[in-house]
This record gives structure tokens, C-alpha cells and sequence, in this order.
């Protein structure tokens, strides 16, 4: 069973298609309102910055989990300079990215255990590694990924778990689409390959995490050459 957060858009909802598509069996969830995936017994609402709520959510799916994959790609953003910045929303950024994700982890990893077998994929970004003006918020969720995923690698890897970073840079779908089209052409001219990537790129890097026992701990760049 694959569960995608985040999947109502976006990066998320590419891979939920892509996955149905193959056949698997997957569930999404989505955060806002929304009447359509309100209707798909697919879809579930949740708010991972609520723990309760993750709780809930693999308490309802328990019974039928097997193999299961989880891919965390519920994410927020929040552009300020640090010096201008809410203390609320930059906050709600790593309640989101970060302790968001842990809590999707945590309400998982005693499934996981229990089957000995699981596959975790978070989404980080080239963001955290650049140092971009106005991402402190965004990039601290992402780079905190990394060590947290390191630790729960060691916690896990002799229990059939894996847990790795998919390190974004940008793509032709989802964040990248709520910025100027003045300063997506500013982006290109800093990528390598001149482009934004395809997402297929993103679907394919899932698959090779899902059939790999023995990558785990670890983060994969994909950002057509920035660095
Ligand atoms: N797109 C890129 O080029 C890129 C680059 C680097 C990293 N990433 C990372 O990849 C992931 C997916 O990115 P994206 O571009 O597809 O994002 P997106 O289009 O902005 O979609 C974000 C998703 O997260 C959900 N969400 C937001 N707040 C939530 C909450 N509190 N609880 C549960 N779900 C919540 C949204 O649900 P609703 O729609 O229902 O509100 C939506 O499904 C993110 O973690 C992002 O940081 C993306």
C-alpha cells in the first residue's frame, strides 16, 4: 500500500496518478477544503501538523496496510527575510515540512515493525543546500530532514525499513507555479540544464527507493545540476 500526503496537488497528486496507474494500491490525502476528493474513497483530509490526525488516519487504513510505502509530500512555503519575518508563519513552515513529516513517521514506524517492512520518502530540497535570501523557514524544515532521516535509518534498518530524501530542485509542477513568470525565467538562467525538470524524473526516483533494501539514511539530488 502506498499513502502520499499531500496529494490533492502537485507533486503529490503526479505520483498518486502515476502509482494508480500501475495498479498499485494507494491512498492520498488532502489538507483544504475540497469537495471532489471529498467524494473519492482514495482520498482522506488531514492536517499532519496534527498529531491526533496521523494517528487517526493509519488507525483507519491499519487493518489492510501491507508493504507499505509512505511518501511525505504535504509541504508549505514562506518567503521573508528573517529580520521581517512572522514568527507564526515561519514557525507553521517547520510544523508543517518537518514535525509534520515526524508525525506521519511516528504514527507509521510501529506498522512498519510489526510487518518488518517499510519504505519511507520525504521531499528536501536544493533550497536548503544554496542559501537562498528569504527561505530561512523553509529551507530549516528541509535541511532538518536530513538528520532526522539519518537517525531513523539506524533505528530501523534491521527491521526491513528504509527512509531517504528526495532533494528537489525546480520542477514543472506544484510550489514553483505561485511565483512571477518574471522571476521563474531569474531561476532557469541559475539551472545548469536550463530547465525545469520533468517530473517523471521525481516518479521514477520513488520507484528505484521502493524496490532498493539497502539505500537508506541517505538523500538523492535531483536538480538538473545546481550546486
Ligand atoms: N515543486 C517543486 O519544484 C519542489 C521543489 C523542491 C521541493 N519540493 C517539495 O516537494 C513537496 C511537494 O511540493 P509541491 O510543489 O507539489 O507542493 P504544492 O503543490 O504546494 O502542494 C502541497 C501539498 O501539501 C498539502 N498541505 C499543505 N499544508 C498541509 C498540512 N498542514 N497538512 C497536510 N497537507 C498539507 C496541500 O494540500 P491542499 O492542496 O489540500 O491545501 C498540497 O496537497 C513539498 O514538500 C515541497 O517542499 C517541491
Amino acid at each position: 500500500m502506498i499513502l502520499i500526503t499531500g496529494a490533492s496537488r502537485g507533486i503529490g497528486k503526479f505520483l498518486f496518478d502515476k502509482f494508480t496507474e500501475d495498479g498499485e494500491k494507494v491512498y492520498g490525502t488532502y489538507y483544504s477544503e475540497n469537495p471532489e476528493l471529498e467524494m473519492n474513497e482514495k482520498f482522506i483530509q488531514l492536517d499532519v501538523t496534527d498529531f491526533s490526525k496521523t494517528e487517526e488516519l493509519i488507525g483507519k487504513l491499519r487493518s489492510g496496510i501491507s508493504k507499505f510505502v509512505l511518501i511525505n509530500c504535504a509541504g508549505n512555503n514562506y518567503n521573508s527575510f528573517a529580520h521581517k519575518s512572522s514568527a507564526d508563519e515561519w514557525k507553521k513552515v517547520i510544523l508543517t515540512n518537518l514535525t509534520g513529516t515526524y508525525h506521519m513517521i511516528r504514527s507509521s514506524l510501529p506498522v512498519m515493525r510489526e510487518q518488518n517492512y517499510g519504505r519511507i520518502v520525504n521531499f528536501a530540497s536544493v533550497v536548503a543546500e544554496t542559501g537562498i535570501p528569504g527561505t530561512s523557514a523553509y529551507a530549516a524544515s528541509k535541511s532538518g530532514l536530513w538528520g532526522m532521516t539519518r537517525s531513523i535509518a539506524v533505528e530501523n534498518a534491521s527491521k526491513g525499513i528504509t527512509i531517504n530524501n528526495l532533494n528537489l530542485g525546480y520542477f514543472d509542477i506544484g510550489m514553483i507555479n505561485e511565483v512571477s513568470e518574471e522571476y521563474q525565467q531569474i531561476v532557469k538562467k541559475k539551472i545548469p540544464s536550463g530547465k525545469f525538470g520533468d517530473p517523471v524524473n521525481i516518479y521514477k526516483a520513488v520507484r528505484f527507493l521502493i524496490e532498493s533494501d539497502y539505500l537508506t539514511g541517505t538523500s538523492i539530488d535531483i536538480n538538473g545540476g545546481i550546486f
